[in-house]
């Protein structure tokens, strides 16, 4: 990983707002993923070195948080949820069906994808869930699936599923947020 005077400054900034800099760990973290893309030997020894901790306490984040990864992903990250609201409503074969229309394996990656069981999105009362990079997509049936695909396409196609920048000014405002008006 290249860290440009950039990518410097703005962590500087960030760890500069905390009076621990280990406070700072989630956001910094966030930022070597959305940057990078994976945590690799380099990334899990700057992020360290930043905050002033053992490397192996950013590994022991890195592994326990979902969304960070020490492995390349491909572009379209596709997480199906398989607990048990979802899984009811067929996410299993769900996940099965994409697999096989991205010709990518379920918990792999192959070219541009990435397609991965993860645990509730929080989101049960209407599955099945579906979360592609920072978007959810609900209410989805098994027989959804190829539909499904071809709406992912067209977004990437058209730029809409690149993440969102931390830069970028939060949607949610605590309760007001449309995000907890179901
Ligand atoms: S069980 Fe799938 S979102 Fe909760």
């Amino acid at each position: 990983m290249e860290i440009t005077q950039d990518f410097e400054r703005q962590a500087d900034e960030i760890i500069a707002q905390y009076p621990v800099k280990r406070s700072a760990a989630m956001l910094i973290m966030h930022m070597v993923q959305e940057r990078f893309g994976y945590f690799d030997d380099d990334a899990i020894k700057y992020v360290a070195k930043k905050l002033e901790v053992a490397p192996v306490e950013v590994y022991g984040m890195l592994s326990f948080y979902p969304m960070f990864t020490d492995k390349p992903r491909g572009r379209i990250h596709i997480k199906v949820c398989r607990t048990l609201s979802c899984a009811l409503a067929g996410s299993i074969n769900f996940a099965d069906e994409i697999s096989k229309l991205a010709d990518c394996p379920v918990n792999g990656t192959k070219g541009v994808y990435t397609i991965e069981f993860v645990e509730c999105l929080g989101n049960c009362v209407k599955g099945i869930n579906v979360q592609v990079n920072d978007k959810l997509y609900e209410s989805l049936k098994p027989q959804d699936a190829e539909k499904f695909f071809e709406t992912i396409r067209k977004a990437d196609a058209e730029g809409a599923l690149a993440p969102a920048p931390m830069s970028a000014t939060p949607q949610g405002e605590g309760f007001d947020s449309p995000a907890y008006k179901g």
